[in-house]
């Protein structure tokens, strides 16, 4: 069975994600909480040093990784210019760093492995749409992931290393408890269909990614909207 690393797969989309990449792959999930994977490991992903002892561990027990997928993050909420320094630099850490190490780490893992290996960053509308709350440490912790994308993308393509973003708007999970009730359903009225997406959703399109299909698909931004920002 292929290898899929998943990390954040406590969370709302990252069980969805786990679930549905479990039919074809070991999933292995990576958070600070134990999660419901075939192999679970916790773990800070802000620390570099211990994102490299955890993939050294992973390979000596599966030889190599065929699929990461970058989910692990967070939304804080102050808004500027009233961030503090350690805010920002947290924000930064737990949605960009952690998937720079980690793809510092997989990579070498997935070299000279069967098939086009994957790369699945979900990144948010919120790097692209400016009408919403997002605040701005948020959005660029997002553009710098969907850049580190179109960088590795291009670097690895001949090598058959697949590295796309998906970046969703809003979708039903945990996270939504960072909104004030006023600011979530303002953010919900403004989806077309009335409603989030769902978690199941986005880990559809994320098991495309990851299946044969997306063997001929690397380096986009892949927005999920309902719609809602088309001009
Ligand atoms: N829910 C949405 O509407 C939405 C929209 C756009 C983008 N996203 C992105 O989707 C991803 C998943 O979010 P979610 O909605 O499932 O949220 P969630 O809070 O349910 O899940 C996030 C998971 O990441 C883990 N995590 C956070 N910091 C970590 C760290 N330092 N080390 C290890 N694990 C850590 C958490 O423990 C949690 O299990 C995030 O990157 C988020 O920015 C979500």
């Amino acid at each position: 069975m292929k290898i899929a690393v998943v990390t954040g797969a406590a969370g709302g989309l990252g069980q969805a994600i786990s679930a549905a990449l479990a039919e074809t792959h070991h999933v292995i999930g990576l958070d600070l909480k134990s999660s419901a994977v075939a192999e679970s490991i916790e773990i800070n992903l802000t620390d570099a040093a211990a994102i490299a002892s955890c993939f050294e561990a992973i390979a000596e027990r599966h030889g190599g990784v065929d699929v990461l997928v970058n989910n692990a993050g967070t939304c804080f909420m102050s808004d500027f210019p009233d961030i503090p320094v350690e805010e920002f630099e947290a924000q930064m850490s737990v949605n960009f760093s952690s998937m720079f190490h980690c793809c510092q780490a997989a990579i070498p893992l997935m070299q000279g492995r069967d098939g086009v290996r994957k790369i699945i960053n979900i990144s948010s509308n919120g790097a692209y749409n400016f009408d919403v709350f997002d605040p701005p440490h948020y959005r660029a912790s997002k553009a710098a992931m969907d850049t580190l994308t179109k960088d590795l993308a291009r670097r690895y393509a001949s090598e058959k290393i697949a590295v796309n973003s998906i970046a969703p708007a809003m979708t039903e999970t945990p996270l939504f408890g960072v909104l004030d009730d006023a600011t979530l359903a303002k953010a919900i009225s403004a989806m077309p269909h009335g409603k989030p997406m769902q978690p199941d959703q986005i880990a559809g399109w994320v098991a495309h990614l990851a299946g044969p299909m997306g063997d001929v698909c690397s380096g986009n931004v892949i927005i999920l909207n309902q719609g809602r920002d088309v001009r």
